[in-house]
């Protein structure tokens, strides 16, 4: 990595940490005190900079508004006892904005201003990252058009920022998911595979139908024949049948999930048979019935591991047996967070210190 942007650096005059409750943590309300921007005019980023964190100004005829061309990424740091801040796959998630940026037409960010961005800014805010179990400091970079144009063309100025939160679980319980067979979250060709902020806009409808109903959330299902499983909501969804791990194969209508990458390496690690494949609905349901699924969760950064209580479809739940019971996805979840939280050895070099 070169260091090639010189990033300049305004302190907030007061910090708000000390009037945050860590023992009590949403989910995505409470930000640090910093943010991190970048500017990208005429071909190339500049003016890299670290502000207080705070509103923004964006021109009202920005195609980020109009017409969603923005894209995200989510990662998380962990402190350790030496106080040194350790993320989980930074530069997987660097890769994965710059897939999604070549599908929404925006700039590559290279890969020293992501992660010397990050550092420094996550050295400015390190003492934000919560030591309390089950809470860590969410990171979340994204990129935009900042163009001044409606017409419909490739744009010319971008932003790229990073912001901070704090955060509790993203589920507090496990999930209670339906299998959605009518609305469609992506297609072939389409942006299912980019962490596309519209992909994400459009499932609100589909998700708040089934919470109306007392689901958390939704099973996808292919947007052709609405007959193969393809993600849980915020998740990658992966099952154990018969003692194997099993998980829709990616294809460009799913998103390629670094916690889903990390389950799989891990199964593997532990010899346990994986199958990247497609899983229909019917062999799914058929599963849940005679009981040879014994496990289901999602899979996601925000969500890390969640265990799935039930699947709902045509108007019938099918339970899954009791979390206690589910060896797999225990043993999964704790694996990954004593790696995350640098208390177990990485022999994959997932943790990236800071
Ligand atoms: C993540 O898991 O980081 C996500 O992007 C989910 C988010 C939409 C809350």
């Amino acid at each position: 990595m070169v260091a090639t942007h010189k990033i300049s650096i305004h302190n907030t005059p007061a910090s708000r940490l000390p009037s945050v409750d860590f023992s009590n943590l949403p989910f995505g309300k409470v930000y640090t005190d910093h943010m991190l921007i970048a500017d990208y005019h005429h071909g190339a980023w500049q003016s890299v900079r670290i502000v207080p964190y705070g509103h923004i100004s964006i021109s009202p005829a920005s195609p980020a508004l109009h017409y969603g061309q923005s894209i995200f990424e989510g990662m998380k740091a962990y402190r350790n006892e030496r106080g040194e801040a350790l993320v989980f796959r930074p530069l997987d998630n660097w890769k994965r904005l710059n897939r999604s940026a070549e599908r929404m037409c925006l700039p590559e960010v290279p890969e020293e201003l992501f992660m010397q961005g990050l550092q420094t800014l996550i050295e400015l805010d390190r003492n934000w990252i919560p030591d309390v179990p089950g809470s860590s400091l969410y990171i979340r970079p994204f990129l935009f058009s900042a163009d001044e144009y409606i017409g419909i063309r490739p744009s010319e100025n971008f932003t790229f920022m990073i912001i901070l939160s704090p955060v509790g679980p993203y589920y507090s319980t496990p999930v209670k998911v339906c299998i959605e067979t009518h609305f469609t979250r992506a297609v072939r060709g389409g942006t299912g595979y980019a962490k596309a902020g519209g992909n994400y806009g459009g499932a609100i409808y589909p998700a708040k139908l089934a919470q109306d109903r007392g689901y958390h959330q939704l099973i996808w299902t292919d947007g052709i024949e609405h007959k193969y499983v393809e993600e849980s909501g915020t998740m990658n969804v992966m099952f154990v049948k018969e003692n194997s791990l099993i998980t829709p194969a990616l294809n460009d209508s799913i998103l390629a999930g670094i916690t889903r990458d990390s389950v799989i390496q891990m199964a593997r690690y532990w010899n346990m048979p994986v199958e990247e494949r497609k899983i229909s609905v019917e062999e799914l349901i058929n599963g849940l019935r005679d009981h040879s699924i014994t496990e289901a969760f999602g899979a996601g950064t925000a969500a890390t591991i969640a265990h799935i209580e039930l699947i709902g479809y045509e108007g019938t739940d099918y339970h899954l047996p009791p979390v206690e019971k589910r060896d797999f996805s225990n043993r999964v979840l704790l694996a990954l967070d004593e790696i995350k939280r640098g208390h177990a050895p990485d022999p994959f070099g997932w943790v990236h210190l800071f």
